[in-house]
Order: C-alpha cells, then sequence, then structure tokens
C-alpha cells in the first residue's frame, strides 16, 4: 500500500506528469492552431478525464490486483460478463505499445543533458540547434543507444518493487520541475513574443480547429492523465481504504494540467522569437528551449538540470506504463518479478526499434498507406496515433461505463468518496451519460 493519500497523490502525479506534458502538448497544441485546441483540451480534462480518473482509481481499489485480474474479480462479484477482462489486456497493450515510443523520446531527453552539460548551448542560435537535433534524429545508433539506457533504467526500477523509490523521487524532483518551468517561463516573459504566445495558447480560434483537432485533444487529455491504459487502476490498487478518490483524483488533474499549460507558456514566446513554426513536430521543445538556455545567466547550469528533470518525469512515467503487465505476470504466471520486468524490457525494446527508424532510415515508410487514417504515417505516427487517439479513449470508455452502469453502486458510491449527496448524484450523472456520450461523439465524427 502506499503510505498515505500524499503518496499516491505523489506517485499518480508522477505517472500523470511527463513527456506527455512538457514534449507533447506544446507541439500538437502547435500543430492544431493554439486557443481553441486548449480549449476543447480542457473541456476534456474537466468533463471526461477527471471522471474516467476517479472510476478508474475506485476500480482499481475495490479490486487490488493487477488491472487483468481485478477485472476479472469485479466482473464476477457485480454479476458481469468475464469478457470485462479484456479492458485490462486492451490496457496493458496500449501501455506496452505507448512505452515503445515514449522511451525513444525519453532518450531524447538523455541526450541533451549530455549536450547541456557540455556547454553546447551556450550562445548557439536557432541554427546550431537545429543541427543538433536533426543530427541526433537521423542516426539510428545514437536514438537505439538512448532508447536502450532509459529502458535499462526504467526495468532497473521495476524490477526492485516501485514503492519506496518513486515516492522519494517524486516528492523532491517534482517540485524541482515545477520551479524551473516557472524560471523558464519567466525567461519567456523578457522576450517581447510573449503576448503573442498567449494570445496564441489562449485565445480561441474555432475556424482551426479540425475534427481531427478534437479527438486529438481528446486522445490527449487520456494520454497525459495516464488514463485508459489501466495504470491508474494499478495505482489505485495500491490506496489506502479511507481516501477520497474524487478529490486525489481532482488534484492529480489540476497539478497535470498546470504542468502542461507553464511548458506552453515557456515554449511558445522562445517559438516566436526565434521564428519557428509552432507546428514544427515532435522537435519543438528540443529545438526551442536550448536556444534560452544558451542565452540565459547559469545556462548550461539549467538547461542540464531541466533535462535531468524531465528524464526523471518520463521515467516516473514509463514505470507506470509496464507496472500493469509485471503484476500480472507475478500473480499469473508466478513469475518473478526481476525476471517479468527482463522480458517486459526486452519485447518493448525491440518494438521501440521501430520508432527509432521513424525518425531516419523509414521515416518515408508509411507501413499503413492501404488504410486511410495511417496514410501518411510513420510507425512512430501510427503507434502514437493509435494509442492516444483510439485505445485510451475506447479503455476509458469502457472503464466509466463498467464503474456507472455495471458496479454495484453502493460499492461505487463507497469506493469514490463524495460525501454531499447532490454532488454525487450529479458526479454519476456525468459518469453514466455525459462522458461516455462525448467519447462516442468525438470518435463517430471521426469515423464519419
Ligand atoms: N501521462 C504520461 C505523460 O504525460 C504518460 C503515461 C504514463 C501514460 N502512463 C501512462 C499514458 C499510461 C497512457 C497510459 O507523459
Amino acid at each position: 500500500m502506499w503510505s498515505s493519500r500524499l503518496a499516491f497523490i505523489l506517485a499518480a502525479t508522477g505517472s500523470a506528469v511527463g513527456l506527455g506534458n512538457i514534449w507533447k502538448f506544446p507541439y500538437i497544441t502547435g500543430e492544431n492552431g493554439g486557443g481553441a485546441f486548449v480549449v476543447v483540451y480542457l473541456l476534456c480534462i474537466a468533463m471526461i478525464g477527471i471522471p474516467i480518473m476517479i472510476a478508474e482509481v475506485s476500480l482499481g481499489r475495490r479490486g487490488r490486483l493487477s488491472p487483468i485480474n481485478t477485472m476479472k474479480q469485479l466482473a464476477r462479484a457485480d454479476g458481469a460478463s468475464q469478457n470485462w477482462k479484456y479492458l485490462g489486456w486492451m490496457g496493458v497493450i496500449a501501455a506496452f505499445l505507448i512505452l515503445s515510443f515514449y522511451s525513444v523520446i525519453g532518450g531524447w531527453s538523455l541526450s541533451y543533458i549530455g549536450h547541456a552539460f557540455s556547454g553546447e548551448f551556450e550562445g548557439a542560435g536557432s541554427d546550431k540547434i537545429g543541427a543538433i537535433f536533426g543530427a541526433m534524429l537521423s542516426s539510428p545508433e545514437t536514438l537505439m543507444i538512448w532508447h536502450s539506457v532509459f529502458l535499462l533504467i526504467v526495468v532497473a526500477i521495476l524490477s526492485q518493487g516501485i514503492r519506496s523509490g518513486l515516492e522519494k523521487a517524486v516528492n523532491v524532483l517534482m517540485p524541482m520541475l515545477f520551479l524551473l518551468l516557472l524560471v523558464m517561463v519567466g525567461y519567456a516573459m523578457s522576450t517581447s513574443q510573449f503576448s503573442q504566445a498567449v494570445d496564441f495558447l489562449f485565445t480561441p480560434d474555432f475556424s482551426k480547429l479540425t475534427t481531427e483537432g478534437i479527438l486529438s485533444a481528446l486522445g490527449h487529455a487520456f494520454f497525459t492523465l495516464s488514463l485508459g491504459s489501466c495504470a491508474m487502476m494499478a495505482y489505485g490498487s495500491f490506496l489506502p481504504s479511507q481516501v477520497s478518490v474524487a478529490r486525489t483524483a481532482i488534484t492529480v488533474s489540476v497539478i497535470d494540467t498546470v504542468v502542461a499549460l507553464l511548458a506552453g507558456l515557456a515554449i511558445f514566446p522562445l517559438a516566436f522569437a526565434n521564428g519557428l513554426e509552432p507546428s514544427a513536430g515532435p522537435g519543438l521543445i528540443f529545438q526551442t528551449l536550448p536556444i534560452a538556455f544558451g542565452q540565459m545567466p547559469a545556462g548550461t547550469f539549467f538547461a542540464t538540470l531541466f533535462f535531468s528533470l524531465l528524464l526523471i518525469a518520463a521515467i516516473t512515467s514509463a514505470i507506470s506504463m509496464l507496472e500493469p503487465l509485471i503484476e500480472w505476470l507475478e500473480e499469473q504466471r508466478g513469475i518473478n518479478r526481476k525476471v517479468a520486468a527482463l522480458i517486459a524490457g526486452v519485447l518493448v525494446w525491440s518494438v521501440g526499434l521501430l520508432t527509432v527508424f521513424s525518425f531516419n532510415n523509414w521515416a518515408d515508410l508509411h507501413p499503413l498507406s492501404f488504410v486511410p487514417v495511417f496514410a501518411e504515417k510513420t510507425f512512430f505516427d501510427i503507434f502514437d496515433y493509435l494509442t492516444a487517439n483510439i485505445m485510451l479513449p475506447l479503455g476509458g470508455l469502457f472503464i466509466v461505463v463498467y464503474f456507472a452502469w455495471f458496479m454495484n453502486p453502493d460499492a461505487a458510491r463507497h469506493e469514490v468518496g463524495i460525501k454531499s449527496d447532490n454532488v454525487y448524484r450529479l458526479t454519476h450523472f456525468v459518469m453514466r451519460y455525459v462522458s461516455p456520450a462525448l467519447v462516442l461523439i468525438v470518435f463517430l465524427y471521426n469515423l464519419l
């Protein structure tokens, strides 16, 4: 068990806050035209993300097993179909696929710690920074090495069991990351493009919003809160029983959202000030922040610190992606934790190679070009789209539907821990109708 409510909040925040906030949120916001996308994203967090987090953590705490067995057991207790266990399986597969590319991007942070530490960013303009990024991407060997190191660290931590180390890491390092982001926003305020960036992020222009953009916003709400893959269910299974799930879910979601918005505020002024397109894609933060570090006092120190903290945020997220699978291997197959972590690590590593090559040798390979949504997509793009925009929302939909329609109503109420009748009734209504309907509507719009 987590030792307290705070311990769970730290662990869940460790899972939620990661590359999704600092790497992915800014670049997909840039690709989708800014403000209107941010509005939809915030609505998705409030109307879908928070309710589904409440459902997911509640299911985990009631089951107290690995997600797959939790679903099996709850379905038995509630007289529902045993097929609900496939929900656990879909989550495990989604998290596995996410980790395969997450680890490659985590490797980028590792590589940037080295670049930062060597002082390469000092006084560098966008050309030089762009060249550093380009050189890293074009070398499969470089990407592969850092991808391997990243996964080794994750596997080493997982094989020890996650609880004690995780609490400590998140307790100290997350506040540091937060402070450093504030420093970066402070620096960004000193550029004359700050108000342009604020405008870009917070003045919605709905003509820039596409149906695919809405789906990305929805998908990202799941991705950034670690929902829909049963990762939060696994963490919920260690939550002490007297803690209010609802309050805890709101706390974690708010922290996660604030971190993403701060990252946006730090990055877009720099992108504009240095003539970079907001739609530059996955390289956005790696091509903007180093320029700022290169100009600020003690920049080498701050840059090294920043990429180290980003790495740690990525690791605490990556751990939560593999935990459900490892728990299941332990529980069901009686495999020892160390062996389980190793097997899972080797499998993820291999699939991750497809992402490694997506940025160089296979950059023009579109393996599923015969499927319209995947037509222009590399392996990396496919894994990203398939998980964030399809598997996670689908998983989340089933989770909230199970909670609100199939779970014993008294047990549901007991887990959520909302005392006021009216507030609970409203929450239950949102979970029963509003969240599922919104996910379905976004899905259908994109299919039609
Ligand atoms: N939320 C993490 C981030 O924003 C990523 C993450 C961790 C995740 N665990 C997950 C995403 C489980 C989906 C499912 O970086």
